[in-house]
C-alpha cells in the first residue's frame, strides 16, 4: 500500500522531504516557504544572481506535459542556486519508445540525481515516483510536483499566495474569489488549499455547475454562478484558464458564452475592491476567460505572478536540499 503524500511529504522531523500537494501541510511551512522566499527577489537584482545553496547538486526537470513558466522559473531558480539542471526532453527520450515513468526514475537515480522536478498529465505521478523512492530505501532525492493531471501545482499556488501576500500584507481579513473552469484545475485545488491553511476568511469560487467538483463546499468555499454576486467586495480575483485538454465531453455551450458570462470584463471587475488584484496562473485565453483590457489593465499582477515563481521556486529547492 502505499504511504499517504503527508507521510511522504515530511520527513521524521516535520521537515519538506518532498512537495507533492499544499493540502494537509502545516500553516507554518507554508508561511516560512514565503519568509525564505522574500530575500530570493533581491538575487535578481545583484550583478552576479546566483547564491551557493545548491552547488554540486543535479536538478531533473522531467516535463511530461507542455510548460512555459514552470519550466523555465524552475530552471532559473535552480541555476540562481547554483545547481547543475538536467532538463530531460521527454519527445526525445526513451519514453518514446516504451520505458515506463518509474524504469526512467530508476536509471535518473543511476546518474546521482539529488531532485526531480516533475510535471505528468496522470494526477499522482509525483506521488508514485516519491512512493517509488521510499520503497528502494532512498532518502536522498527530492521530488517536486510541477503540475499532475487535475490533482496539484503546489508551487503555482505558493507563488499565487506569495503575491497575495506582497500586495496584500495580510490574509486574514481577505475575500478571493476564484473564476471559472475549478473542475478540472489543479492550480484551483491548490490555491483552495492554500488560501484555507493561511487563514483566509473567504474564498469565494464562480462557475457554472457543469465545471465546478461536486460537493466543491467540503472544500472550505463559498459557491457562486453569478459574476456580479461573486465579485462583490473583493479584494483578490483569480481567473483560471478552460482547460480544454482535460474536458470530455460539452461542459460549456461554447467559449463565446462562457466569455459572456464568465469572461473577466472591466465591467465585471467594477464590482471588485477599487483595489482589487487580477492574477491569472497562465498561459491566458484572451477574449475567454479574461478580456485584454483587464489582463493588461492597472489591476493585472500576472506578470510579478511569474516573477515571484522564481523566489518561491528557489525556496522550496532550497528548504529541500540545501541543507
Ligand atoms: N502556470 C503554469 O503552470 O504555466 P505553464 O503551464 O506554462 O507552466
Amino acid at each position: 500500500m502505499r504511504d499517504k503524500p503527508q507521510n511522504l511529504q515530511l520527513n521524521a522531523h516535520g521537515e519538506l522531504q518532498h512537495l507533492l500537494t499544499i493540502e494537509g501541510l502545516p500553516r507554518e511551512i507554508l508561511t516560512r516557504i514565503l519568509d525564505t522566499a522574500a530575500p530570493f527577489t533581491e538575487v535578481a537584482e545583484r550583478e552576479v544572481k546566483k547564491l551557493p545553496l545548491l552547488r554540486g547538486k543535479s536538478v531533473f526537470n522531467l516535463f511530461f506535459e507542455n510548460s512555459t513558466r514552470t519550466r523555465t522559473t524552475f530552471e532559473i531558480a535552480a541555476k540562481r542556486l547554483s545547481a547543475d539542471v538536467i532538463n530531460l526532453n521527454i519527445n526525445t527520450s526513451s519514453t518514446a519508445k516504451g520505458e515506463t515513468l518509474l524504469d526512467t526514475v530508476d536509471n535518473l537515480v543511476a546518474m546521482q540525481a539529488d531532485m526531480f522536478v516533475v510535471r505528468h498529465a496522470a494526477s499522482g505521478a509525483p506521488h508514485l515516483i516519491a512512493g517509488h523512492l521510499a520503497n528502494i530505501g532512498n532518502r536522498h532525492i527530492h521530488v517536486v510536483n510541477a503540475g499532475d493531471g487535475r490533482h496539484a501545482h503546489p508551487t503555482q499556488g505558493l507563488l499565487d499566495m506569495y503575491t497575495i501576500r506582497h500586495y496584500k500584507k495580510d490574509f486574514s481579513q481577505l475575500t478571493v474569489a476564484i473564476i471559472g473552469d475549478v473542475l478540472h484545475s489543479r492550480v484551483a485545488r491548490s490555491q483552495i488549499h492554500a488560501l484555507t491553511i493561511l487563514g483566509v476568511p473567504e474564498v469565494r469560487v464562480i462557475a457554472p455547475k457543469t465545471l465546478l467538483p461536486s460537493a466543491v463546499e467540503r472544500m472550505g468555499v463559498r459557491v457562486f454562478h453569478d459574476m456580479t454576486e461573486g465579485l462583490r467586495g473583493v479584494d483578490v480575483v483569480m481567473t483560471l484558464r478552460l482547460q480544454n485538454e482535460r474536458m470530455q465531453g460539452a461542459l460549456l455551450p461554447s467559449p463565446q458564452e462562457f466569455y459572456k458570462s464568465y469572461g473577466l470584463t472591466p465591467e465585471k471587475l467594477q464590482q471588485a475592491k477599487p483595489d482589487a488584484i487580477v492574477m491569472h496562473p497562465g498561459p491566458m485565453n484572451r477574449g475567454v476567460e479574461i478580456d485584454s483590457v483587464v489582463a493588461d489593465g492597472a489591476h493585472a499582477v500576472i506578470l510579478p505572478q511569474v516573477t515571484f515563481g522564481i523566489a518561491v521556486r528557489m525556496a522550496v529547492m532550497s528548504m529541500l536540499a540545501g541543507g
